[in-house]
């Protein structure tokens, strides 16, 4: 479907792109925070040559899964590096996908996805949690509050770490939840030291799945829970199709990922590290409207304005035009262009359900 805007759309459009606060208060970053913020804590002058080294670690440029996976804190750090600042524009505070009820906003349903995590965990107010992969800190915020927990949140990108100490700042919960930069394959914290321990589409990052979930399995109390959403490729997907091959590999490229593993891998890989299973599913299957719907060109919102087809074509141009005038670093339209690519990648696996980021599961590590 092919839209044209009136003189009166196109100004309400530039509004939404340059506006500081999204209609949605999503996103508290504006057209001008999204140019400065390409490239996170890389120079600069260096972006343009993180982009080509990030590209090249991807099988779509000639890079090998080996050396990807060999790699993995270089390109995870070097891809949320470059962007973060475009995740922030785009899509808000909180950076995952949720199942999604008719009637309601994409904002709606990404905050109620994460009560449904604190209410899955059975959280009780003190509680110490932690959030594996915190992004900037989005789910964090909203759990803590919700159920008057304290969240520790993990990560190990700095600049990401950064953002989430202003706005932890901003929301008031600062004095009950902190971050630790440190990789979740190699915790910094002793054995059985928390109530509760989820991952919202973080661990899809983890070189070895295995040793994750151990990782989480040992700093968990026993007896207790552990959340998450992971991404995966479902059964629906066959490894000698090629254009599922290919949709594969937008991904990864598009979402700085060593190798999407199956949703059966993951459940193994669960039982493997000791946890006993409770209750696990792939929520994209019963979910009313689809998650991949704030990504489908064919929509208009004018909620989630920056992410629709004419908000990227905005986008795109306004980063051009920033990029040439120097206010957006060199190298920020090839990060605006891989972002697209993925978006591409994850609709059409979305639509022919072979892919899904919301295999959720709920498990306890035994007494
Ligand atoms: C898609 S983001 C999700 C962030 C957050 N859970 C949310 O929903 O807003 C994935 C996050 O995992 C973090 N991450 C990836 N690999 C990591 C690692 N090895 N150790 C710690 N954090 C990691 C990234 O830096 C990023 O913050």
């Amino acid at each position: 479907m092919k839209h044209r805007l009136t003189p009166s759309q196109a100004k309400t459009a530039i509004f939404l792109l340059f506006a500081n606060r999204f209609p949605s208060k999503m996103s508290k970053a504006g057209a001008l925070d999204l140019a400065s913020g390409v490239g996170g804590n890389i120079e600069k002058d260096e972006i343009l040559s993180a982009v080509d080294k990030y590209e090249k670690y991807h099988t779509t440029f000639g890079g090998l899964d080996e050396e990807r996976i060999a790699n993995y804190t270089d390109v995870v750090n070097k891809y949320y590096d470059l962007v973060t600042s475009f995740y922030e524009y785009g899509w808000g505070e909180s950076f995952h996908f949720a199942p999604r009820w008719k009637g309601e906003s994409l904002s709606e349903s990404i905050k109620r996805h994460e009560h449904f995590f604190a209410l899955q965990l059975g959280l009780k107010a003190g509680q110490k949690v932690l959030d594996v992969g915190c992004g900037i800190g989005g789910p964090l915020r909203e759990i803590a509050r919700f159920s008057s927990t304290s969240v520790t949140g993990l990560n190990n990108n700095e600049y990401q770490i950064a953002r989430a100490k202003v706005l932890n700042g901003v929301a008031g919960v600062e004095q009950t939840c902190n971050f630790e930069k440190a990789d979740f394959m190699k915790m910094p914290f002793p054995d059985n030291s928390f109530d509760a321990v989820y991952a919202i589409e973080a661990t899809c990052h983890a070189p070895d799945i295995v040793g994750c979930y151990k990782e989480i399995y040992r700093v968990l109390k026993p007896g207790q829970y552990f959340a998450a959403d992971e991404w995966c490729m479902t059964e629906a997907f066959d490894p000698n199709n090629q254009e599922h091959q290919q949709i594969k590999a937008e991904i990864e490229l598009g979402d700085g990922l060593p190798d999407i593993r199956s949703t059966r891998q993951c459940l193994a890989a669960l039982k493997e590290a000791g946890f006993e299973v409770i209750w696990e599913k792939d929520l994209a299957k019963d979910s009313p409207l689809p998650w991949y719907l704030p990504i489908d060109t064919s929509q208009f919102s004018l909620k989630n304005f920056r992410v629709t087809s004419i908000g990227r074509f905005f986008t795109r141009n306004m980063i051009k035009a920033f990029e040439y005038m120097g206010i957006a670093p060199k190298g920020s339209q090839r990060v605006q262009a891989f972002l697209e690519k993925a978006a591409e990648g994850l609709f059409v696996g979305g639509k022919k359900e072979i892919f899904t980021p919301i295999y959720f599961f709920l498990a306890r590590k035994p007494q």
